[in-house]
């Protein structure tokens, strides 16, 4: 009962149980049995230092992600292998490399927003998705054949979307590749089949990555050809995993959020023509602060932790219920403009050791993608009540896909 209360309505279930029980509380999850949530940043804190003795990120995500990512992904590992790899993709997304990537970020959000479709309402996130995908292809993968771009823009979110079955991860390994699955149509063999198109792809891109070398290339493919080639498989799909539909949803969600705030868009607006950036930054964090993408970051207990005046057993899921600990309210940028207020409990990216390895790029990305928007398009809701959240997986994505209708800019300000 408690899972479809959270696939219902996610934010007002676990609102409820926090109001109902206070700032920790238990659920009862389907394929998680034993799971603690927290709500306050202090608490959130608490669960994130467990990276550094009892806790493990790996088991909540390998169940529904194995099948996709691989073994050999950052998401799935955990110990030494993870620090190795962890060593190798750091680096490659610290700021100052990922700031490399601003213009042609730029170049790739122009081509898409021309496309869309003014005048009438349209759902603003596939729009997005289109943007975040060729960011991942060409920046982090730095796919440059014209004709693998074409196959892989089809065949990775195809193959996202057939991961995304249950079926998918219920079924135990190697019976997918039994020859009676994958001949009659069925969900498994639709994802053996994309699965094994999309490694055919990138196994020939890490080929000729290593035949050519990584000289002056600045992808993040070519800074970690230190590993195999299949840990360097399951790291690529990795990253488009954990980076494109999140980096879209984000974006999806700070539309969503502007055009119901008008006073915000306003200022926006003003900044961003005039080239100032400071409130443009502001507003993409109160955007992740306000409607967090990913839900929770659950760690499973290695060994019994007591937390909030509780002592929770080895062996349960502590996880902090993000749209909780980061407070809904209403949508203020202003509040990050002030030094370091709007960041107690600001956890959009998680936390600890496992923190996501790609924060800096989706905030690029997201300032880069909105300073654009902003200057082609003028924007305004279609209906006045905001967007409920609706829960895929793991994230929480505005029910109507960030539902605008968009102008075209009349003094198109775009310097040259
Ligand atoms: C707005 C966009 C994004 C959001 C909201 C987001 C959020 C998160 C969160 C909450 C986690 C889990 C952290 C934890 O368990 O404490 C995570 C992990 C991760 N993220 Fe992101 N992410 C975003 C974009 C990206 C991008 C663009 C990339 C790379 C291209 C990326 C790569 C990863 C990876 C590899 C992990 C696993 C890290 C590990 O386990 O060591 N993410 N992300």
């Amino acid at each position: 009962v408690q899972t479809v209360q959270l696939m219902r309505d996610p934010v007002g279930f676990l609102t409820r149980c926090r109001d109902a029980h206070g700032p920790i509380f238990r659920v009862k999850l389907v394929g998680f049995p034993r799971f603690v949530y927290v709500a306050e940043p202090e608490l959130a804190r608490e669960v994130y230092a467990t990276d550094r003795t009892i806790g493990r990120a790996s088991p909540g995500r390998k169940d529904f992600l194995e099948p996709l990512v691989g073994e050999r992904s950052l998401l799935c590992l955990e110990g030494e292998e993870w620090l190795e790899h962890r060593k190798l993709l750091g680096p490659a997304f610290h700021r100052r490399q990922v700031d490399r990537y601003a213009d042609e970020i730029e170049r790739i959000a122009a081509d898409v927003l021309r496309e869309i479709p003014t005048g009438e309402p349209v759902a603003l996130r596939p729009w997005m998705q289109r943007i975040t995908l060729e960011v991942i292809l060409r920046l982090v993968f730095g796919v440059t054949d014209e004709q693998r771009l074409e196959r892989l823009r089809h065949l990775l979110p195809e193959l996202v979307e057939a991961g995304s079955s249950p079926l998918v991860w219920i079924v135990p390994r190697g019976l997918e590749r039994r020859p009676l699955l994958t001949k009659f149509p069925n969900p498994i063999g639709r994802f053996v089949r994309l699965r094994a198109a999309v490694d055919e792809q990138l196994y020939a891109e890490i080929a000729e990555r290593r035949r050519t070398g990584a000289d002056g290339r600045t992808d993040v493919l070519s800074q970690m050809l230190d590993l195999d080639d299949v840990a360097l498989r399951d790291e690529l799909i990795t990253l488009l995993v954990a980076g494109h539909e999140t980096t879209a949803t984000a974006l999806a969600w700070t539309f969503e959020r502007l055009v119901r705030t008008p006073p915000a868009l306003e200022r926006l607006e003003a900044e961003v023509l005039v080239g100032e950036e400071e409130y443009l930054r502001a507003v993409v964090r109160e955007a992740l602060r306000a409607r967090p993408v990913v839900i929770d970051t659950p760690r499973f207990l290695d060994g019994p932790l007591s937390l909030g005046g509780y002592d929770i057993p080895a062996g349960w899921y502590v996880s902090p219920a993000m749209p909780l600990v980061q407070g809904a309210g209403e949508f203020r940028p202003e509040r990050f403009l002030d030094e370091g207020a709007g960041r107690d409990g600001w956890i959009p990216f998680g936390g600890g050791k496992r923190h996501c390895v790609g924060s800096h790029l989706a905030l690029l990305e997201l300032e880069v993608v909105v300073r654009e928007t902003v200057r082609r398009l003028e924007l305004e809701a279609v209906e006045a009540p905001g967007e409920r959240a609706k829960l895929q997986h793991v994230t929480l994505v505005p029910g109507e896909m960030a539902l605008v209708r968009a102008r075209e800019r009349r003094a198109a300000r775009v310097p040259a």
